[in-house]
């Protein structure tokens, strides 16, 4: 394909053209859980880098959360929401066992030709999705997707357990993949999972999240570290010409123990989980709306996305930013 410019396309690839973001209005710092734990704002800075989270109040909703993300994502493409195809949600924490979350989206925006689904892969459910929709691109059967990963993970935390009410968070964030001309074909994507870790994250249908902390922690630094050497080994790309490394927000110690191993620079891992902390499948994309917000998302950057969590399970996806006009 040959573009006004008269540079050459040879190829269609996935690629974020717009990002948006919703979290609820309360915020709970770490001196307020003070209150109720025996835990210090000191500890939990100290051992995970969050000072403050969004929790969900009665009236917020997983479904509410993800279309007002939705919305705001398709507010900063040139979409229509008839134009989009497909719209998934990745979530463990849908409103309703039946109907599913992204059905709501669908309605709230009106994407009356979009098929809709939800997806569970726990923490790492968004980066499954965009490996889904971006191979769905790849084939030539969807232009544009809307994924999305929300969560009210509050409503799974035990609030008396100091190990896990430290660490989550509430809110959803979205991304429009669509299909881009490039001259080069940077798509990548790797799934993994590992049943046989299920026991070290989990949470019973009507009862609370437990957690082994170290040994999740280990395995975290372990699969991000794995997954972003394999992507240098397969995807014909050095670490150093990624612009943008948007992992799991689950602690601040691990971003920083894979940057180490990496030998990468701190500043090219975003971080923003000091005010949202862990939000499950949203955190990667609600990072991603304030890292394009904060501009350090420009056209043609290539952005590395991993995710891990309960399961076990863990993805990885690279994708380039075109956001509108640059497509
Ligand atoms: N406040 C104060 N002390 C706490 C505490 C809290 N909120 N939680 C645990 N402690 C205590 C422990 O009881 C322990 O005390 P002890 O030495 O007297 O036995 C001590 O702090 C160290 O506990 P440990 O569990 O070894 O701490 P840690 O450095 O591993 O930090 C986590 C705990 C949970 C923050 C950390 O393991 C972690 O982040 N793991 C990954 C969790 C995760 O990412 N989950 C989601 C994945 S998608």
């Amino acid at each position: 394909m040959r573009t006004l410019t008269g540079s050459f396309h040879a190829y269609i690839v996935p690629a974020i053209t717009s990002v948006g973001s919703a979290v609820p209005a309360r915020t709970v710092t770490n001196k307020d859980l003070e209150a109720a734990l025996a835990t210090t704002d000191d500890w939990i800075r100290q051992r995970t880098g969050i000072e403050r989270r969004h929790l969900a109040s009665t009236e917020d909703k997983t479904g509410a959360l993800a279309a007002n993300a939705a919305q705001a994502a398709l507010n900063a493409s040139r979409l229509t929401a008839e134009e989009l195809d497909a719209i998934i949600v990745a979530t463990s924490t849908p409103d309703d066992a039946i109907v599913p979350t992204a059905c709501q989206v669908q309605a709230a925006l009106g994407a009356s030709r979009a098929f809709a689904f939800d997806l569970a892969a726990a923490c790492s459910g968004f980066v499954y999705a965009c490996a889904m929709a971006g191979q769905w691109i790849k084939s030539g059967q969807v232009q544009h997707a809307l994924v999305i990963g929300s969560e009210t993970f509050s409503r799974l935390v035990n609030w008396s357990d100091r190990q896990t009410a430290i660490l989550f968070g509430d809110g959803a964030g979205a991304v429009v993949l669509s299909a881009v001309p490039s001259s080069r074909d940077d798509w990548y994507c790797h799934l993994g999972a590992d049943g046989s870790g299920k026991d070290l994250l989990f949470a019973p249908r009507g009862s609370y999240l437990q957690m082994k902390g170290r040994e999740v922690f280990k395995f975290g630094v372990r699969v991000v570290t794995e997954e972003l050497e394999r992507l240098a080994a397969q995807s014909g790309l050095r670490l150093e010409e990624i612009d943008l490394f948007v992992l799991h927000q689950a602690n601040q110690r691990i971003i920083e123990a894979v940057a180490q191993r990496l030998n990468l620079p701190p500043e090219r891992l975003f971080s923003n989980i000091a005010h949202y902390g862990n939000t499950s499948a949203a955190s990667i994309p609600i990072a991603l709306a304030e890292a394009a917000q904060k501009g350090l998302l420009s056209p043609g950057s290539r952005v590395a996305l991993v995710g891990f969590g309960a399961g076990l399970t863990w993805a990885t996806c690279l994708l380039t930013y075109r956001p509108p006009g640059t497509e």
